[in-house]
């Protein structure tokens, strides 16, 4: 999703007149487009602005955007005081016009330009600037309203908001219009996808049609809004790549609770298992969180277990980091940093030898 938006902003600042520059020490203007989903995001970016001293360029503008912005707000200014303007994840359009007072105005006063999550205006999206020459990330959805008991994506990029199907197609056209054949779509949980009577399947079906598009993938499934309906459609798809993200985060049925997920260990592996039988060779990839509060040793080993049986082609583990505004901010972080890193460790190494097994096939 930064990806994307690091693309917006680049196509939004190349079409007011800016050049983007490979090398920092060069830039007029640096921005730091920024991620909450974990402490260890943060403090890169932290570490990161010190390096930007103004020293050599009083004139350099420093910018930070996206969801550090709406989390910190004022507080960006206090703890980095080269920082020029501050600007939340909804309101990236804005960056232009920033700019160009910043620079006109010597009286300018630094300032958070963030409000409220507002929606962003449709139009940011076409501007046709893609990093890479044969895909696209194209983002179907903003925000989520799912409230995972970790997550702090509901607080800084504001609820689940889905973009019109014309847009969506518009933008896809035009991306393959100008020689993209492979598109990922983007959303926090693409399936809930909903404008008027068109749901994910039908956007994917619609999406299909597109002559000259050769490939097409999407990011990130969430097991509630996900059934075997669906996995037909991937069956039957000429274009979508037979893979699946589905982020499980635990085996432990007393954790899934206290996350919030709305599914059982069990019902997570029927749900695999149908999307193994439906969909021939295809691929699963998952997300996993260690070390959640209260998560005991037995806890643990449900998740190992699970691993196991599931098989991942391939899965992200991380560990538990409490975030700001979340749920589970309210719950003691009580599992030891040894054990944690012990947990992590652990099932890296389990999930490794599954990978190499698999991928060797
Ligand atoms: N701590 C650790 N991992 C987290 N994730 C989201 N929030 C947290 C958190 N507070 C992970 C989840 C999610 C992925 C994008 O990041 O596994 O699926
Ligand atoms: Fe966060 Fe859960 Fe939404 Fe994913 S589905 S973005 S983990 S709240």
């Amino acid at each position: 999703m930064n990806v994307r938006d690091s693309e917006v902003i680049c196509g939004l600042l190349k079409n007011s007149g800016y050049k983007i520059c490979g090398d920092e020490k060069q830039a007029d203007v640096i921005i730091l487009n920024t991620c909450s989903v974990r402490q260890h995001a943060e403090d890169r970016v932290w570490s990161q602005i010190g390096s930007f001293k103004k020293a050599g360029n009083k004139r350099l503008i420093i910018g930070v955007v996206g969801c550090m912005a709406k989390n910190y707000a004022e507080k960006i200014f206090e703890r980095a005081p080269d920082v020029d303007f501050v600007v939340g994840p909804q309101d990236i359009h804005k960056i232009p016009e920033i700019l160009s007072k910043i620079s006109k105005d010597n009286l300018f006063e630094r300032k958070v330009w963030e409000v409220d999550g507002s929606i962003r205006p449709n139009e940011i999206y076409h501007n046709s600037f893609y990093q890479e020459k044969e895909h696209a990330y194209l983002v179907i959805s903003e925000g989520c309203s799912n409230f995972c008991s970790y997550c702090v994506v509901p607080f800084v990029r504001g609820r689940l908001r889905h973009r019109e199907l014309k847009n969506i197609v518009k933008e896809a056209e035009d991306a393959v219009a100008g020689g993209l054949t492979r598109i990922t779509l983007l959303g926090q949980n693409v399936n809930a996808y909903k404008d008027g009577d068109v749901n994910f399947t039908k956007l994917l079906q619609r999406l299909d049609k597109i002559a000259g598009l050769k490939q097409l993938t999407f990011f990130t499934s969430h097991p509630k809004d996900t059934h075997p309906d669906f996995f037909k459609a991937i069956r039957d798809s000429e274009k979508l790549l037979k893979s699946l993200h589905l982020p499980l985060q635990s085996g432990s049925d007393r954790i899934l609770k206290a996350m919030n997920r709305g599914y059982s260990a069990k019902e997570y592996l029927a749900l695999i298992d149908s999307y193994r039988k439906i969909v021939k060779g295809a691929l699963l990839t998952s997300d996993i969180i260690v070390g959640f509060p209260g998560e005991s040793e037995d806890d643990f080993k449900q998740t190992y277990d699970l691993v196991k049986k599931a098989e991942f082609n391939a899965a992200y583990i991380f560990k538990y980091s409490p975030r700001p505004h979340t749920e589970a901010l309210k719950m003691a972080d009580d599992v030891e940093k040894a054990d944690k890193e012990k947990r992590h460790a652990k099932l890296l190494e389990l999930q490794r030898g599954i990978s190499n097994k698999k991928n060797a096939k």
